[in-house]
């Protein structure tokens, strides 16, 4: 049987500025390109700022209604207090033609990169940096009107681990008690953007949301399993509502806001096992070992766990959206089986009841995957980075086909899909 999804249900893909608009030159990841503090230049990515019109042109033939893309603040404000009309008016066209072309637009207001300017004065460990955040908050307001679904911030938790607990991105900071300050600002900003938008827009955050394992059953692996979850995932969005942020070591007081809906980002499970070290917060957290396939991230696919992760974040009572699902594989096969099985588990969660609204495959084209460059592919459009031409994966008609039809034909998954599902 096929499966149908509600009337109205997005099937959408996921970008962010920084990986695919090129020339982002004002920006803290750019700096730490060119001084050689990261391995790969991001350079012109996907040259996606002059070849837009193009790209929404595929998306709208290939059948997607929506589109989460994300605003680059250093492009809005490339120096303190210096506004560029022209960024503005470029991302202005974008959404018109988003409009036109009947896309739904899902805009994200941080992913991952701050103005270079902003994080020399400290960035968000510093909280009278706010205003700054602020009053970029309240200029790109301007040209959001129409756009339904807005979301604050992209995964702020991974933000903080890998630019301030990890030390693998930018700042490159070591430091868990900077680490979880850093989270506590990011809850007063989203605080404050709520504040500014909700009302004309539906404000919403993105949190990825891995699937903590324990290793074994023993009672340490499955409380270390716990805690991991509590830190990395739930503290952070408990925190939203309750106005506690309990960090790894105290809790900090925030303002209580609230979010119109609740992006998720699900792409894989880690084993979690207990340790001694005290500067690991007592766990080890490592990449799941599922299946017999490791993506070219080197994660597992474990299509439950988007399930999993729904029903959990259901708990908060607000509409959820998968704002990223994707895999990074040169096997186009492993891909279209990759979306049946995990759009699978998200038509289940919605035939249980959970108020799931959309879907967005990370990513709509092959782009700058951070520190890892451009070898891991997510694209269901293939990108040439020498030429910049554009060509649709055979999966990216595959999910044309699901979305334009709103479900799941039978033969899709009975080539597909999970059996028993
Ligand atoms: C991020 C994207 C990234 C993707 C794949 C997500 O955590 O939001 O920027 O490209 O994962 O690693």
């Amino acid at each position: 049987m096929a499966l149908k999804f509600p009337e109205g249900f997005l099937f959408g893909t996921a970008t962010a500025a920084h990986q695919i608009e090129g020339e982002n030159r004002w920006n803290d990841w750019w700096y730490y390109e060119q001084i050689g503090k990261l391995p790969y230049k991001s350079g012109k990515a996907c040259n996606h700022w002059e070849k837009y019109e193009e790209d929404i042109g595929l998306m709208a033939e290939l059948g997607y209604n929506a589109y989460r893309f994300s605003i680059e603040w250093s492009r809005i404000f490339p120096e303190e207090g210096r506004l560029n009309e022209d960024a503005l008016n470029r991302y202005t066209e974008i959404l018109e033609l988003l409009r036109r072309k009947g896309i739904e637009p899902n805009v994200t207001l941080h992913h991952f990169t701050s103005p270079l300017w902003f994080m020399k004065k400290g960035g968000f460990l510093r909280e009278e940096n706010l205003k700054y955040w602020e009053k970029y908050v309240e200029t790109v307001a301007d040209i959001l009107k129409g756009v339904k679904l807005v979301a604050t911030f992209n995964e702020p938790m991974v933000y903080v681990m890998m630019g301030y607990l990890t030390a693998y991105w930018p700042p490159f900071v070591k430091s868990a008690f900077k680490a979880f300050k850093v989270a506590a600002n990011l809850l007063k900003a989203h605080a404050i953007a709520y504040e500014t938008l909700h009302g004309s827009f539906n404000v919403g955050i993105v949190k990825n949301v891995p699937v903590m394992l324990p290793a074994s059953d023993s009672e340490r692996d499955r409380k270390a399993a716990q805690k991991a979850d509590n830190l990395f995932n739930w503290n952070f969005m408990d925190a939203i509502w309750s106005g506690n942020f309990r960090g790894a070591f105290k809790s900090y007081r925030v303002p209580e806001s609230d979010v119109d809906f609740i992006g998720i980002n699900y792409y894989t499970a880690a084993e979690v096992r207990h340790s001694w070290n005290p500067l690991k917060f007592f766990f080890d957290a490592r990449d799941a070992e599922i299946g017999d396939r490791k993506t070219q991230m080197g994660w597992s696919v474990y299509p439950e766990g988007i399930y999993r992760v729904i029903s959990k974040m259901a708990g908060y009572k607000k509409p959820m959206y998968i704002t990223e699902n994707g895999i990074a594989t040169l096997d186009d096969e492993w891909r279209k089986e990759f979306i049946v099985q995990h759009l699978q588990y998200v038509h289940k969660a919605i035939s249980e009841g959970y108020d799931v609204r959309g879907y967005f495959y990370w990513s709509l084209m092959d782009n700058y995957e951070w520190r890892e460059g451009f070898e891991p592919r997510f694209g269901l459009i293939e990108v040439d980075y020498d030429t910049f031409e554009r060509k649709p994966r055979e999966s990216a008609y595959l999910y044309g086909e699901i979305a334009k039809k709103g479900e799941i034909g039978e033969e899709l998954i009975k080539k597909y899909g999970l059996k028993g599902l």
